[in-house]
């Protein structure tokens, strides 16, 4: 709605920008490192693989030169599981140990709050050779082990954590769980197996970082596609819902409520899906309530009925890397009021602002963006430097959903853009830009890596030092 006043941020508000090891880091095999799924994944070809990427293992200290001169107050970055225990479990890497230890004061000498995602992707592969990784309950005690060693060592320097970064792309990409993506309508039960004892995991590390970590606060990263009904039709409006329900707030409500939603414990059931769940768990995940929500927001998507028919049964699932259409739930068709990137991420600043607003008054815990961004083909032009215009009018729009969510009641802790510096994309290698600062490489050409400042770099660093005024 329109309001007479808007509020301005607040004082305090965490200018940030984030990365995660496995897209930033390079130095794949250095210093110790065990392998992740991600080492693991067959890349098409054309797309770099993880070896050296924007090489900030090396270049960590200018890098974080650059985030102190424009400015940010936190820098959100995930730690590499396999740099401290190689195998995911058993011995610890004290390279590994090092290489964080050195970046996280180098980060906090600069004036700048760490926050930390305990895993972000990079599950070990170790563990899926031993047991089978995230579908077998052993999963659990092994995340928690490493989570505890992470608020041992640096909890006295490290005050925001962050559980597991979008846990429903691991559960609904079966790669990121080490297996093949072969039968994906098999490897749903597995996910969900998966989902549950990821929940359960991140609710006894909670417990721990409360009892290790004086004043640190924890909460999942979580993804959410802002979703609307394609139409006014009721039909429309209910595979709305549904798909809410159990694409949305279905590991949020594991996480912050301890239940299975209504609608999601029958989707499960009926496809014979729900998993196992051990006396203590849901107990646990209720007495163990994270401290804010954090999420990630792109994009948001239409949502369609896809009523059964005469070849589809219940379970039927079509996957665009996520699922996209389910006869009998809902399909995700393409909204005609929205422009999209050119890998069809429907931009959508007012969905942030609605996607906000929901997550306040549904789990009332405040909010933290880890991250939000433009993702573009760029090259650094002959003369002169980059003017990633479509980038700062994305995150300039983003950023005053944010500001209107707030101005409704919405609680912000900050807000991270996504990326800092170019680094390699989930999906598209290099050639997917979303960084403030240019890493000079191609996808297979590596250059000379050279960091350069784009426009919109500069365009952030007066933002933060306004607070926003100008948003
Ligand atoms: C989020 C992930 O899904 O989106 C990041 O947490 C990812 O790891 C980002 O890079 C953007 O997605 P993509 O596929 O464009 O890199």
């Amino acid at each position: 709605m329109q309001t007479k006043r808007i509020k301005e941020f607040p004082e305090n508000f965490l200018w940030g920008a984030s990365s995660a090891s496995f897209q930033c880091e390079g130095a794949a095999h250095e210093d110790g490192k065990g392998l992740s799924v991600m080492d693991m994944r067959k890349q098409d070809p054309s797309i770099c693989d993880f070896e050296v990427a924007s090489d900030h293992y090396h270049r960590y200290k200018e890098d974080i030169a650059l985030m102190k001169e424009c400015g940010l107050k936190a820098y959100r970055f995930s730690i590499a599981w396999t740099r401290i225990f190689p195998e995911g479990n058993g011995e610890v890497n004290p390279r590994g140990v090092e290489f964080y230890n050195n970046l996280i004061n180098e980060i906090v000498q600069a004036g700048i709050t760490p926050i930390v995602t305990i895993y972000h992707f990079d599950y070990p592969q170790g563990l899926v050779d031993q047991y089978g990784g995230w579908t077998d309950r052993r999963s659990i005690d092994d995340y928690v082990n490493y989570a505890e060693f992470l608020f041992r060592t640096y909890g006295d320097r490290v005050k925001y954590w962050l559980t597991i970064n979008e846990q429903d792309h691991v559960v609904h990409m079966p790669y990121r769980l080490g297996m093949s993506d072969e039968n994906r309508r098999e490897k749903e039960r597995l996910g969900f197996l998966a989902n549950h004892h990821m929940c359960v995991a991140a609710a006894k590390a909670i417990q721990k970082c409360h009892e290790l970590v004086p004043d640190g606060k924890i909460g999942p990263a979580t993804c959410f596609d802002m979703l609307y009904p394609t139409t006014n039709s009721p039909a429309d409006a209910l595979a709305w819902l549904d798909a809410m329900e159990i694409r949305n707030y279905y590991i949020l409500d594991l996480n912050c409520k301890g239940e299975y939603n209504g609608t999601f414990r029958k989707y499960l059931e009926d496809r014979d899906m729900f998993p196992e769940v051990l006396d203590g768990d849901m107990e646990c995940m209720k007495a163990n309530r994270p401290d804010f929500l954090a999420f990630n927001y792109y994009a948001s998507k239409s949502i369609s009925a896809c009523p059964l028919d005469d070849e589809h049964e219940i379970g039927d699932i079509e996957f665009q890397l996520l699922p996209s259409r389910e006869a009998g739930v809902y399909q995700v068709v393409k909204n005609q009021n929205l422009n999209a990137t050119l890998w069809g991420w429907e931009i959508d600043d007012i969905g942030l602002q609605s996607a906000s607003r929901l997550l306040w008054e549904r789990y009332r815990l405040p909010l933290l963006i880890t991250e939000n961004g433009f993702g573009n083909v760029e090259k650094w032009p002959e003369e002169g430097i980059l003017e990633d215009d479509d980038r700062i009018d994305y995150l300039t729009r983003h950023l005053h959903a944010v500001k209107e969510a707030m101005n409704l009641g919405a609680e912000f802790i900050g807000f991270c853009c996504w990326s800092f510096m170019d680094l390699i994309s989930g999906h598209s290698g290099f050639s997917k830009r979303y960084g403030l600062v240019y890493v000079n490489r191609t996808e297979h050409d590596l250059l000379d890596l050279e960091r350069r400042k784009k426009k919109s770099y500069y365009w952030y660093k007066n933002v933060i030092l306004n607070n926003g005024k100008d948003i």
